[in-house]
């Protein structure tokens, strides 16, 4: 059962409530949380020796989060809370040896108290004791995650990079973190590659922004943003290019100074995030650096023999001020004949199709490689068999990740491979490793299916891999929506509408946060089949067209009971084939 007693709350001194004592009659405790940077914003105090049973920090978001908390070691104690930094924000408390709230389902179990510490147990115990987090896509255990850099197949094994704080959940002084796997799908943490420098005021936020990574004969090398937070260092130049090199692949010794110490003339916006590749116009290194200046955001480039002294080769491409200000994460690679051009921007990747005389950039083709909400500073790499591989961060800036309540923020995309789409445009779909992490046979009921105005019910669960595809020749229904992460509460949909040949991913009732509609534009194949594939990993979802359109998003789920997976049609029916793949832990 659950009760919802409230305790009557005293203010203790400025900012800190404390609530009248009661006893722990039940095993679990649960509260609404507002965010607050408080570390001890909720404590669960005993009133015998004062001793703190249990502690909250505050998380970012200033919307309420539900903690729960396990109290059933301390039945028959009495006890209080305090909430601290900004008293009035705990409410809602439920109290039960089973919490439900007035919905009548279970919310999901947040609360740092409720994970494991860090190097206890397995790596698959640790990850797998987090509702929200991901299973099968690379997330920190602790701290905070951002852009994928130095993505490189190097020594047998893939490399994963990250921009990463390690200490707390939030962006703040930038580490890269490592991780590698002998496979795209699989990583294994290494230790932290590249670190900041010391601080020299407290909030010094100076730290190793984006870059990327290559063999230089032998030798693995990252090059990288060196971030100077001018606030800490007054007349320092903000951005400028540095090198660090392993042998091992393991740990990294940075060469000392920076290759590049300033930006160029035309670069007022910013000046970051090198990328460098063996130039097959002229066999010499090449790097682009993300800029911008007058509103426009350009990409720099610049020409070595030795990745150390660097000749500026001035401006390989620049927008016409639509594309924002400043363009991050350059990247430049060819897809057999032709050249693509990427850049994240205004929270979104951008890309271009086009051609690259070692000079200039001329785009034929261009558009949004990822039209979800959470899709940005993606990079590709070329594996040994020579595919086009691409990552990006599940994130963008202005979003409170709920996450944070249990010690981390950020995801990355699984590896997807990139290819030129039918169309001209770049398109991208899961690596078929992806594959591998089946934990069992194809689950979906056997046919003939068909998606109608009563819900098919496909077998649910919270890491999925689902597969679809509607016969809209043969179907008549105007609108097929697919429910994932669904319960009477909340869902979040995929909705593909006939008539507008458009495909939108809605997690405006996902949960946590505020969602938002996305749209893509997709047409069925030639055959009529309009292909989809899901992937559902507890918080993250991605959704890729067989055409190559991609939709991605973090979802925060409020319900342990949200994992159902429903397909519905409007307007008549269509016919469909499906297979549904449970996931396993890819830290297995
Ligand atoms: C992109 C970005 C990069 C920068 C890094 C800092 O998300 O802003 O331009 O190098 O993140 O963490």
């Amino acid at each position: 059962m659950t009760t919802s007693a409230v305790p009557a709350w005293t203010l203790l001194e400025p900012g800190v409530r404390r609530s009248a004592s009661f006893p722990i009659a039940y095993g679990w405790l649960s509260f609404l949380l507002r965010g607050g940077a408080d570390p001890a914003r909720a404590t669960l105090v005993r009133d015998h020796d004062g001793a703190v049973l249990r502690r909250q920090a505050g998380g970012p978001d200033p919307a309420p989060v539900r903690v729960t908390w396990d109290t059933a070691a301390h039945r028959g104690e009495q006890v209080h809370l305090e909430v601290a930094g900004g008293a009035d924000g705990l409410d809602g408390l439920l109290l039960g040896d089973r919490i439900t709230d007035d919905t009548g389902l279970t919310p999901v179990r947040i609360g740092l108290d409720n994970q494991p510490a860090p190097g206890s147990g397995t790596d698959a115990e640790r990850y797998a004791a987090d509702p929200l987090r991901p299973q099968f896509h690379y997330t920190p255990y602790r701290g905070w995650l951002n852009d994928p850099v130095g993505l490189i197949h190097w020594g047998g094994r893939h490399h994963l990079f990250s921009q990463s704080h390690p200490d707390e959940p939030r962006w703040a002084a930038m580490h890269w973190a490592h991780a590698t796997g002998a496979d795209p799908v699989r990583w294994r943490n290494a230790p932290i590659a590249l670190t900041p420098p010391p601080k020299a005021t407290p909030t010094d936020d100076s730290g190793i922004f984006s870059g990327s990574a290559v063999d230089h004969g032998g030798v693995l090398t990252l090059v990288y943003t060196i971030f100077t937070d001018v606030s800490a260092h007054p007349g320092a130049p903000a951005e400028g290019v540095g090198i660090a090199t392993s042998t091992d692949g393991v740990t990294f010794t940075p060469v000392p100074g920076p290759v590049l110490a300033a930006p160029p003339a035309g670069s007022a916006a910013g000046f970051r995030d090198p990328r460098v590749f063996r130039d097959p116009t002229d066999g010499q290194w090449s790097m682009v650096v993300g800029s911008g200046d007058g509103g426009r955001g350009s990409v720099q480039l610049y020409r070595s023999a030795d990745l150390r002294r660097w000749t500026h080769r001035g401006v390989l491409f620049a927008g016409d001020g639509r594309t924002g200000p400043m363009w991050e994460c350059p990247d430049l690679f060819p897809i057999g004949a032709d050249w693509v051009l990427l850049v994240s921007v205004l929270d979104q990747v951008h890309y271009w199709v086009g051609s690259y005389d070692g000079e200039r950039f001329t785009p034929a083709t261009g558009g949004v490689l990822d039209a979800g909400p959470a899709f940005y500073a993606a990079q590709h790499y070329t594996d040994a068999a020579g595919r086009p591989l691409l990552i990006g961060w599940m994130g963008r800036w202005e979003v409170h990740e709920p996450t944070a309540l249990n010690g981390w923020a950020g995801a990355q995309s699984i590896t997807r491979e990139l290819f030129v789409r039918a169309d001209g445009g770049l398109g991208c779909r899961p690596v078929p490793e992806l594959a591998t992490l089946h934990s069992g046979p194809d689950e979906a009921p056997p046919g003939p299916l068909a998606a109608g105005p009563d819900r098919l019910a496909l077998p649910g669960g919270d890491t999925l891999d689902i597969e679809l595809t509607l016969d809209l020749a043969r179907g008549s229904a105007d609108t097929v929506t697919v429910a994932v992460r669904e319960s009477a509460a909340e869902a979040t949909t995929v909705h593909y509408d006939r008539a507008r040949a458009e495909l939108t991913l809605d997690t405006t009732r996902s949960g946590y946060g505020t969602g938002g509609r996305h749209p893509v534009a997709v047409r069925p194949g030639p055959d009529g089949g309009l292909r989809l594939r899901l992937l559902v990993d507890r918080s993250a979802i991605e959704v890729f067209a067989g055409t190559g359109e991609a939709l991605t998003a973090r979802v925060f789920p409020r319900y342990a009971e949200s994992t159902g997976v429903g397909v519905t049609a409007t307007g008549g029916t269509v016919p469909l084939s499906a297979s549904v793949h449970r996931m396993s832990s890819a830290w297995a």
